[in-house]
């Protein structure tokens, strides 16, 4: 074998093996959860892991810290009444609990299917790189693009100061868990990957040092903070 073909094969064994979901597997609104399950980390169903299962693996698969792993998981489970039961992705497609509207790669649930990718809407995410890069502008100005958009064409469009913290911290979440290992930025091809196949890409790495609360926390504030700076007037 050539060194290339070495290589080549080294890279592709960098994540579990990938399988996008079969008939009867189920799939959330969430692309990172999903991703979790295509890679095997979570179950390939996507049904009944437990929070343990799910600790594991956020942990594993996006190097969140395991304290970090935990919170959110517990506040999961919690919020949709499954605590130390088992629960599926599907769960977390229920509209209104995390599910919101004005999603960066999904449309609202009054309008149209709010749990699959609407590769369009990840075109348009892919419009707002600079450079070859998504990062925090890309985001901060998208967010009003999602935000008019769906106020425009959803007659039930909610969105309150909870739906607004939720979108930014899965705005943070995307930043620093996918761009952990490029210092908060996304890769547009990674990203692309990552919205559209839900799909680890071979030459993504998780961030070296654990992702904790509070580095979410900080950088929803900067990325909050941005929007108020790039808001059309
Ligand atoms: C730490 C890893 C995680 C990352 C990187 C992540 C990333 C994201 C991103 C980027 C979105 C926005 C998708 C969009 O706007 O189109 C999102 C949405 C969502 N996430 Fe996650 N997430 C993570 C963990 C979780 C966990 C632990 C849960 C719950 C068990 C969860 C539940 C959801 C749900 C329900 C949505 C849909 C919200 C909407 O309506 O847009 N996520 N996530």
């Amino acid at each position: 074998m050539d060194a290339k073909l070495i290589i080549l094969f080294l890279s592709n064994m960098s994540h579990p093996e990938y399988r996008p979901p079969g008939e009867n597997d189920v799939r959330s609104p969430c692309p990172a959860l999903n991703c979790l399950a295509n890679h095997g980390f979570l179950p390939r169903s996507g049904k009944d892991f437990s929070m343990s299962e799910l600790i594991e693996a956020l942990n594993k698969g996006f190097n969140t810290s395991r304290a970090f792993a935990s919170v959110q998981t517990l506040g999961a489970f919690t919020m949709y009444g499954k605590l130390f039961q088992k629960m599926s992705l599907s769960d977390l497609q229920r509209h209104g609990i995390l599910e919101h509207d004005a999603s960066l790669s999904r449309q609202d649930a009054a309008i149209g299917d709010h749990v699959n990718v609407d590769k369009t809407l990840v075109d348009l995410l892919l419009t707002y790189k600079v450079g070859e890069k998504i990062n925090i502008e890309s985001l901060a100005k998208l967010h009003h693009v999602r935000y008019t958009d769906s106020k425009e064409r959803n007659k039930d469009f909610y969105y309150g100061w909870r739906q607004q913290s939720l979108s930014f911290g899965e705005s943070s979440l995307l930043l620093c868990v996918i761009g952990g290992a490029t210092n908060k930025e996304v890769d547009a091809k990674v990203a692309e990957i990552f919205f559209k196949e839900e799909r680890l890409a071979d030459e993504w790495k998780s961030s070296e040092t654990p992702i904790g609360l509070f580095e979410i926390l900080n950088y929803q504030k900067e990325i909050e903070k941005k929007a108020e700076e790039v808001r059309p007037k």
